[in-house]
């Protein structure tokens, strides 16, 4: 993919064709699994259709509707009576007509269950942490970020200042040496860290208290995106802000619906109503996109609700439940995983060629799980993301990682037939 995003040439038409062409050949070999549809909800066990047409039908671990509230009676219900009600349509922008009563109370409600006197409600979780960034940052300020950190963050960066600077995946003594640096030269501009509760591709977590803390010793703002453990990690569901005793002590909290939530749409929960004013009217996603639907905001704000409840801890124990079985199976059956236990399962493949092999098998196997490589993990570090669902029942567990072996096994035999004299690098540490 990294080859195709700089094209050459002066037409900017025809310099995409590489890509298609490139594209198009994996397409036609079954190695291209991305861009799928479902053919009906996308819930535990589903049909969907690959981008060629091809049917796909098994336990699907690549929603990531990890309570699994979009299928809630209770959310769906709301939602048909909001709709009744109200429509399916937001008047405009949130700056102008957009807001709504049920937008109004969700924003108290994420303030209130983050411990922050305000938040912000955005049209994308992707919109709100670019936003936050391009609404804040201006380009003499800096930006020192997580180099792994989400590309909507990395796109709002670049778009605000040209005074990124990168420190090494969760080291937050890289951090401090950008700081220190810096602020030595510069003391007249503002600086934002930047960092995620819980990495969505290696299933990890900052140190959150020590770069506020830095923050805090630098006169620098944290930014700290909680898109994939708000709701649903934690015994009250506040993610790694609860369990580091972090609530209401990060600068920004930015998070997203459309993991925990069953919705779409995000926020930028802060400190004040000066900023939440000034996200408003100069964050440009916020200022000049329309607001969140009647529909979308009631019912991620039942979700909410559903969360506090003790329903809302029993998913979540259910959810964690099937975390660790899968994790634990996924090692007894010979694979490695990534990180520590949360809804995202990352697999390691290792050489990308072997993973699109792999990946080719699972369909027919009867697995929906998403093949993630480079440039989205580093080159070499492909990986299968499976995402975890309260719902996924233990048989859905232990279909999983059957299929995954099956699919592993054919795919390393056509791997090695591919290439007599490579070593296949091993997926599965046991034969
Ligand atoms: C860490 C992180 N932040 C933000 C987003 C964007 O969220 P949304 O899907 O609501 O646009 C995602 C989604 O992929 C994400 O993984």
């Amino acid at each position: 993919m990294r080859d195709y995003r700089y094209p050459k040439g002066a037409d900017l038409e025809a310099r995409v064709e590489g890509f298609f062409k490139w594209q198009n050949l994996r397409r036609q070999h079954g190695l291209w699994p991305f861009s799928r549809s479902t053919q009906e909800s996308p819930s535990t066990v589903c049909a969907a259709l690959d981008d060629a047409g091809g049917k796909i039908n098994g336990v699907n671990f690549a929603s990531q509707d990890y309570l699994s509230m979009s299928v809630s009676p209770v959310i769906k219900k709301v939602a048909q009576e909001v709709i009744e009600e109200f429509g399916v349509h937001s008047a405009g922008s949130a700056a102008l007509l957009g807001n709504t009563h049920h937008s109004r109370l969700l924003e108290k409600k994420i303030a209130e269950f983050l411990g922050m006197p305000e938040a912000i409600l955005f049209p994308t979780g992707w919109a709100a942490g670019y936003g936050v960034i391009k609404g804040l940052v201006r380009s003499t300020d800096h930006i020192v970020m997580d180099a792994l950190a989400h590309t909507c963050l990395q796109e709002g960066a670049s778009a605000a200042t040209r005074n990124i600077y990168l420190f090494r995946h969760n080291q937050v003594a890289e951090c401090r040496k950008w700081l220190e640096k810096i602020r030595a030269k510069d003391t007249e501009n503002g600086i934002m860290v930047v960092t995620e509760s819980l990495f969505s591709m290696d299933s990890d977590t900052p140190d959150i208290k020590a770069l506020q803390e830095l923050c805090d010793e630098f006169g620098a703002t944290l930014m700290v995106d909680v898109a994939h453990d708000l709701g649903n990690l934690g015994h009250d569901g506040r993610g790694h802000i609860g369990m580091q005793d972090m609530l209401g002590k990060v600068d920004l909290v930015m998070g997203s619906f459309s993991k925990t939530f069953g919705s779409n749409g995000g926020f930028v929960a802060c400190r004040n109503r000066e900023i939440y004013e000034y996200l408003r009217f100069f964050s440009p996603p916020c200022t000049f996109s329309n607001a969140l639907s009647p529909m979308q905001a009631a019912t991620v704000l039942k979700a909410f609700e559903i969360i506090e409840t003790t329903e809302g801890a029993e998913l979540r124990n259910k959810l964690m439940t099937n975390i660790l079985s899968l994790r634990k199976q996924l090692v007894e059956a010979g694979f490695e995983v990534y990180g520590d236990p949360s809804a995202i399962v990352c697999v390691k493949a290792g050489s990308e060629a072997l993973a699109r092999l792999v990946s080719r098998r699972l369909p027919e196997a009867g697995l929906i799980a998403n093949l993630v490589e480079f440039p989205a993990v580093p080159k070499g570090q492909a990986r299968f993301r499976m995402q975890v669902m309260a719902n996924h029942t233990p048989q859905n567990i232990r279909d999983a990682v059957s299929r995954l072996k099956q699919a592993y096994d054919i795919g390393v035999a056509e791997f090695e037939a591919l290439n007599e004299h490579t070593e296949s690098e091993p997926l599965r540490k046991t034969a």
